[in-house]
Parts: C-alpha cells; structure tokens; sequence
C-alpha cells in the first residue's frame, strides 16, 4: 500500500510569495494522505475566533436568548415551513423539520451540512456553500425566485441550516489529489498566500503570522469560518463569509470580489480545510 503526503512550502522571497507543492511517496493507505495545517497539528493549534472574543461577547453568543442572530434563525424557521413558489412547497416537505435526523420525505437531512461544506457540485464542477444550495433548491425545487446573497432570509436561512451542525467538527478532506474539491482548495490556498492591496498584505499577513497579537484595537484571530453567517456587532446584523471576506479586503485596500463569486467559493474551501476539526458555532456573534 502507498500513500502521498502533500506538503505546501512557503518560500518568501523579497515581497514576494512563491508556493510550491511537493509530492513524496511513503507506505500507507491511500486515504491517508494530508497536508500537515499550517498552524500545527497539535491539540489546540487550531482555534475558533471565539477564543480571541471579549467574555461578553462569548457569553452573547453562548445564550440562545441572548444571540441578536436568533431573531434572524425564528424568521427563517418560519419561511423554512412555508409553501412557497410555482411549486407550492416547504423546505419541511422534502427535508422534514431542520433538525430531523431522518431528513423528511427525501431522506435528506439538514444536520451534517454545516459541518461538511462547501461541497463539490456536480452541475457547475465548482464548490457549492449553504448559501447557493439554498437558492438552489429555491428556484429548482421550489420554483420561487432565488434569495439575494446578503439579505436577511438568505443569512436566516443559512443560519438556520448551519446550525444544526453546532457542535459537530468541520470535516474536509479538500486537500487531497484525488478529492474533487482539490483544484479549488489550491486555488483558494494561493488566494490567502497572495499578498494584495495597497497594504501588499496576504491574509497569512495577519491571521497566520500574527493571530493572537493586536493590530491597533483588534485582536486578530486565526480568522476561522467556523462562526458564518456571525451576528457582527458592528454590523449591527448578521453577515455572511463572503461579507467577511470583503471587508478583509478592503481593510488592506484591496479590490473585494463579489458574493459568490469563484475566487470568494474557493477561498471558503480552503478556510474549511484549514478550519477542519473545529466545532460549527453558526451564529456565533463577533465585535
Ligand atoms: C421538492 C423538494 C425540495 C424542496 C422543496 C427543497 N429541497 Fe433542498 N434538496 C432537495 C433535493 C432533491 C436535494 C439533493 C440534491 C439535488 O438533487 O439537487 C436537496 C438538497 C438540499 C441541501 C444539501 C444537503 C446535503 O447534504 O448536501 C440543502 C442544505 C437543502 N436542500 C436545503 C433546502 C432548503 C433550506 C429548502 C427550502 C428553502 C429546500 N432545501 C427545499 C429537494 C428539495
Ligand atoms: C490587515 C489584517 C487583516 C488581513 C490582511 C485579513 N484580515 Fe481577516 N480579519 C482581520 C481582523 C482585524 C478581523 C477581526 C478580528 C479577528 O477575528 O481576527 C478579521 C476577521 C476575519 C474573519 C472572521 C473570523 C471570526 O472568527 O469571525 C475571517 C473569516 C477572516 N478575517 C478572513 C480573512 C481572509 C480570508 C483574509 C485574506 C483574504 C483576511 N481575513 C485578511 C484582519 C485582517
């Protein structure tokens, strides 16, 4: 039996960054191959931006009463039971409730997506999140007009659905050559290595290099995903990742992309990977 091992080595060189990918061969199983996580592979190596929270936002989040985002969730359980469309169907009549183990009629349930996407979709060979799975099934099966990326019943309903994965591990095995996801996990990984804007910084710059450390008021987290769609106290509302995304971006002085947009998709499936283990705390609430 042979297994690869995968390793990614950041060589800086003057400015820039160059990525190389080597591939050596060693006896295992072939399942076994994985890229050791830049942040260790250690116990508590990798962590949730929960950690880097002020205790009064960490007990916000901790407190389903006291979660601004849960107003959000109530409305979109509401919409989840609602027929609606051409088709004259609820979520509810093909999923069951959102946390029906059995996944309803279909036999397709909503626990587990959280901790597993995004996924690989056949129908675009791209990466698919909640959020497009949900308009998926808006206009294909429900035959009602698809949500807007950012609006309120779009984050309602991703939250409602990530959600009932809390607690459970993010799994993603993205980084392997033999997992149709591994095009956009390298694609994504070169995006977060790629230093940009007029700050020329990379995400590296900040949530590899310096998570744990202040940058003038803020204390950089490892910048995880494991949180999205966040209930963002300065947003006053929830946000999705891509919102997120956009603001990192910006902050540098970067040119955003738009919400939902390939590079934003691969970029969220390489986070995953290098978020993997960690629980799903959809909605968490952030400063
Ligand atoms: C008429 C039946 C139908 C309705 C209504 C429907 N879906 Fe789906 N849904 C499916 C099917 C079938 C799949 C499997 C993928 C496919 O075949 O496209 C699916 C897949 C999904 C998945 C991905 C599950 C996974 O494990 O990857 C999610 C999430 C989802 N639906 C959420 C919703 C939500 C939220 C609504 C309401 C806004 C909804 N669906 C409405 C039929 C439906
Ligand atoms: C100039 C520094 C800086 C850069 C560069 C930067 N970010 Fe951030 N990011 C922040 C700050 C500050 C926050 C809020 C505090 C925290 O969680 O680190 C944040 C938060 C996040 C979060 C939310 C984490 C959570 O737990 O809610 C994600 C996800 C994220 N960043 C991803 C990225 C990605 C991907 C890139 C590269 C495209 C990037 N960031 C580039 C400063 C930066």
């Amino acid at each position: 039996m042979t297994f690869k091992t995968l390793t990614s080595v950041v060589v800086v060189l003057g400015g820039g960054i160059l990525l190389a990918a080597c591939t050596t061969k060693t006896t295992s199983t072939a399942d076994a191959v994985s890229v050791p996580s830049p942040y260790g592979d250690a116990p508590g190596d990798v962590w949730s931006g929960y950690k880097t929270s002020l205790k009064s936002t960490q007990a916000m989040q901790d407190d389903d009463f006291e979660n601004p985002a849960m107003t959000y969730v109530d409305a979109a359980a509401e919409l989840y039971n609602k027929r609606v469309g051409k088709a004259n169907k609820s979520c509810a009549d093909c999923h069951g409730a959102p946390n029906d183990p059995k996944g309803g009629s279909l036999g397709i349930p909503m626990i587990g997506v959280g901790a597993k996407y995004p996924v690989y979709d056949a129908q675009t060979k791209k990466p698919i999140n909640i959020e497009l799975r949900v308009n998926r099934c808006r206009t294909k099966y429900q035959k009602a007009k698809a949500f807007k990326y950012e609006s309120d019943d779009m984050l309602g309903m991703t939250m409602l659905v990530a959600m009932q994965s809390r607690g459970m591990a993010r799994t993603t095995t993205a980084d392997n050559p033999n997992n149709k996801l591994h095009a956009a996990w390298l694609a994504g990984e070169k995006f977060y290595y790629q230093r940009r804007g007029q700050l020329d910084m990379s995400c590296k710059s900040c949530h590899e290099d310096n998570a744990g450390k202040y940058i003038r008021a803020d204390l950089l987290s490892q910048g995880q995903s494991n949180g999205f769609p966040t209930y963002r106290l300065k947003w006053q509302k929830p946000g999705s990742l891509h919102r997120r995304f956009r603001g990192c971006n910006k902050n540098v002085r970067a040119q955003p992309y738009g919400y939902g947009s390939d590079a934003y998709l691969n970029l969220e499936t390489y986070l995953a990977w290098r978020g993997r283990g960690l629980k799903v705390e959809t909605p968490s609430v952030r400063k």
